[in-house]
């Protein structure tokens, strides 16, 4: 029988140079899509998927992380002594059972594989989801727990895949799919990171949310440096291929919007908002004011 995925590792020990300076003392992680930071994204969709058992791999300068899921006995009084039981509800939803949250120290970013890695001892000898919080994926059901599903029937290491761009491929994990990628779950026969433009084997681009064996950590363990001098999660997936054991794509219904830029950031935050009751009308009224004035600029 297949083990049930209760544990999810969170790379969070990127430098997040896209976004400096705001990044120099803020994690990306804790920057804020309308009222709620990435982070609070990502844990909501793990939830959601059953996880119990989150891991954090961190690195210097990220403390605010740690800080964001503790109990902030304070201002919970305060907001009970105004009777602000709406505010209280809302920060119920950062606050941890007691040792359900680990955090792991990457010493060096060494890339997404290594960081992966270094959570090998609290993931132990079970399945695991990876979660990238600056991938959001707005959905129904969320994401993960559309993968859980579908893992449930493959076993086996399951990557989230989206189409792209041909020309977009080179930036992203591409699938070598063994079918023709229509079905939702793709069986897939190769991988390859960050292809050069016209060598992509598809335009199937992982995005970032896994299921992983803990065969790949066995891979890992190895520290084989790949595209742009780091240890890629890919090539270790790819990996288990070579094995012979299954991997697959899935190709998830939702919209994914890359939070590590600054393009899909403010995409993700005028999407969201504009899915919010409380400011769709305010913010449409501003677009609509604003959007043909910079039509008309350029
Ligand atoms: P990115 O490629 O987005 O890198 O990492 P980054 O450092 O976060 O951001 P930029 O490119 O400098 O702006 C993808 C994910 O992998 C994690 C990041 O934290 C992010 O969640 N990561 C990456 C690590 O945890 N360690 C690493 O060594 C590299």
């Amino acid at each position: 029988m297949k083990r049930k995925v209760t544990k999810a590792v969170f790379p969070v020990a990127g430098l997040g140079t896209r976004f400096l300076p705001a990044t120099k003392s803020v994690p990306k992680e804790i920057m804020t899509l309308v009222d709620k930071p990435l982070i609070q994204y990502a844990i909501d969709e793990a939830r959601a998927a059953g996880i119990t058992e989150f891991i954090f791999v961190t690195s210097r300068g990220k403390s605010a992380l740690e800080d964001y899921f503790d109990n902030a006995p304070e201002l919970e009084a305060e907001l009970q002594r105004k009777g602000k039981t709406d505010l209280m509800n809302v920060l119920e939803t950062t606050n941890m059972d007691s040792g359900a949250i680990a955090y792991i120290r990457q010493h060096k970013p060494m890339g997404l594989g290594h960081a992966v890695w270094c959570a090998r001892r609290l993931v132990g000898d079970e399945p695991f989801a990876v979660i990238l919080p600056d991938d959001v994926i707005a959905a129904e059901k969320p994401c993960l727990a559309q993968m859980v599903e579908a893992y449930e029937e493959t076993g086996g290491c399951m990557v989230a895949a989206m189409r792209v761009p041909e020309e977009k491929a080179s930036a992203y994990g591409i699938l070598d799919a063994a079918s023709d990628g229509i079905e939702r779950k793709i069986p897939v026969k190769g991988m390859v990171e960050k292809p050069p433009l016209g060598e992509a084997p598809s335009n199937l681009a992982v995005i970032g949310r896994y299921i992983l064996t803990p065969d790949v950590m066995n891979t890992l363990h190895r520290g084989k440096v790949g595209a742009g001098g780091e240890v890629q999660l890919t090539d270790a997936i790819a990996a288990e291929i070579m094995e012979g054991r299954p991997v697959h794509g899935y190709r998830f219904e939702g919209e994914r919007f890359d939070c590590g830029s600054k393009a899909g950031f403010l995409q993700a935050t005028v999407s969201f908002a504009l899915s919010r009751s409380d400011l769709r009308d305010e913010l449409a009224h501003f677009l609509n004011e604003i959007v043909p004035v910079a039509r008309a600029a350029e």
